[in-house]
């Protein structure tokens, strides 16, 4: 639970009483990340449709043979990122069962937005004995390491562009063109999945791209309450303790989110916003009348408001200091890993002064935690940033930032 630094309005005041001890005695969760795995705990339901036509699309990769660019499309929550990774595990297993050697790399598009970067990072994945630093590179010098990496592997590739839309919104269609032509030119096979929000995403794709392209789409439609209450029931049951939650309040978190977006993810942060509402009313069961209320203040979380209200470069900063893999970071870090976001949104970056000042923001809102001291492998003082939202939230800051940038 986040630190409550602000005026007391009555969701503060009853958020203020609770302790990690509280949290951690409680009567209600049994495993809370479960909530949020991307992974469901008995894989994903009512997605058997996608995953044969998925299996089907990809199989001739097992044949030794490139499969040109399939498209998923979808509305957000309705299983696309996680349901695909975990084919490409699938598929993995199996390549390596027929002495296939298979490469894959995921990149997100939302936080990698121009070809030179996607490059990079593809090149990250995949050339895993040497690092590529996004900062530095123009896009020929890219392109000609990425084909010369290509060519030296000799194997093949699996690249999957997740939230491709906003390449291609940004910076144009050429980062397919690329991959569906470089097939030919290079000693590896080079296969690609393209996954998207926007259905109308092929307005963005010049006719000499759409000629070389698949033609595979492949559809994740909303889900239906039928469908949501599956869903929320089957990680109700690895998430909550024994008897805490009901079938009717399931039913109707599944009613509820099937009427607006049929968001599987959205279903599931409600039931949890339930489950911390009992919590805070110390009761020892999730009951119906909760809902509403949870439903209510769903969207009014304070700290993803302080966040949805921070300057562009504030949230690059922010973003920055969330996707550092490390619990501590130092001062030095922050503006290293900003100059590096930047170049990943193709935004001119700001002066290490300015960016320094944002720190102390940041310190001042509650969204990180910065104090000036010692950080155990640096032999001089620094100032050590520590992220304060717990992992639900710190998903949620992070696709809020990418989406408005
Ligand atoms: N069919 C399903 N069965 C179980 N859980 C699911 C299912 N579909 C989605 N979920 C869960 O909902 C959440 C969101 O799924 P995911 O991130 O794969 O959606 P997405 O389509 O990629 O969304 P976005 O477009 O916003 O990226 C995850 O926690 C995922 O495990
Ligand atoms: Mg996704």
């Amino acid at each position: 639970m986040v630190v409550e630094k602000s005026e007391s309005t009555s969701k503060a005041t009853t958020s203020k009483e609770m302790t990690f001890a509280s949290v951690l005695k409680n009567p209600i969760y049994q495993r809370r990340d479960v909530l949020y795995a991307l992974t469901p705990p008995t894989g994903f339901l009512h997605r058997t449709e996608q995953k044969n036509e998925l299996v089907m699309e990809l199989a001739p990769i097992l044949m030794g043979n490139a499969v040109s660019s399939v498209f998923v499309y979808g509305n957000p929550g309705t299983g696309k990122t996680g349901l695909i990774l975990e084919l490409i595990k699938e598929l993995e297993e199996e390549a390596k069962k027929n002495d296939i050697n298979l490469k894959t790399a995921y990149v997100n598009c939302s936080e990698n937005r121009t070809e030179t970067v996607i490059l990079l990072e593809v090149l990250n994945q995949l050339a895993q004995d040497k690092e590529y630093p996004k900062m530095g590179w123009n896009r020929a010098k890219a392109i000609d390491e990425f084909n010369k990496v290509l060519d030296e592997l000799q194997c093949h590739v699996l690249v999957v562009l997740d939230e491709v839309d906003y390449v291609l919104k940004e910076a144009g269609d050429d980062i397919l063109y690329r991959l569906s032509r470089i097939n030919g030119d290079i000693k590896s096979q080079v296969s690609s999945i393209m996954i998207s929000n926007d259905v109308r995403v092929s307005d963005y794709i010049k006719p000499r791209t759409q000629s070389t392209i698949g033609r595979v789409k492949v559809i994740f439609a909303p889900y239906n309450a039928e469908e949501l209450m599956d869903i929320l029931k089957e990680r109700a049951r690895f998430a909550f303790k024994e008897g805490v939650v009901s079938e009717p309040v399931l039913k109707k978190i599944a009613e509820i989110e099937a009427t607006r977006d049929g968001d599987a993810r959205k279903a599931l942060e409600l039931l949890d916003n339930c489950a911390k509402g009992a919590i805070a009313k110390k009761r020892t069961k999730i009951t119906l009348d909760l809902v509403d209320e949870a439903d209510a203040n769903l969207e009014r979380d304070q700290m993803l408001n302080v966040i949805a209200s921070l300057t562009q470069h504030q949230k690059l900063a922010y973003l920055a200091i969330l996707n550092n893999q490390k619990k501590i970071m130092g001062g030095m870090d922050v503006y290293k890993l900003y100059l590096e976001t930047c170049e990943s949104y193709n935004i001119e970056p700001l002066t290490e002064r300015r960016v320094r000042s944002f720190v102390v923001n940041l310190n001042e809102t509650g969204l990180i935690q910065s104090e000036v001291g010692w950080l155990s492998d640096l032999k001089k003082k620094t100032r050590k940033i520590e992220v304060t939202l717990d992992t639900a939230l710190k998903n949620k800051a992070i696709k809020l930032i990418r989406d408005s940038i």
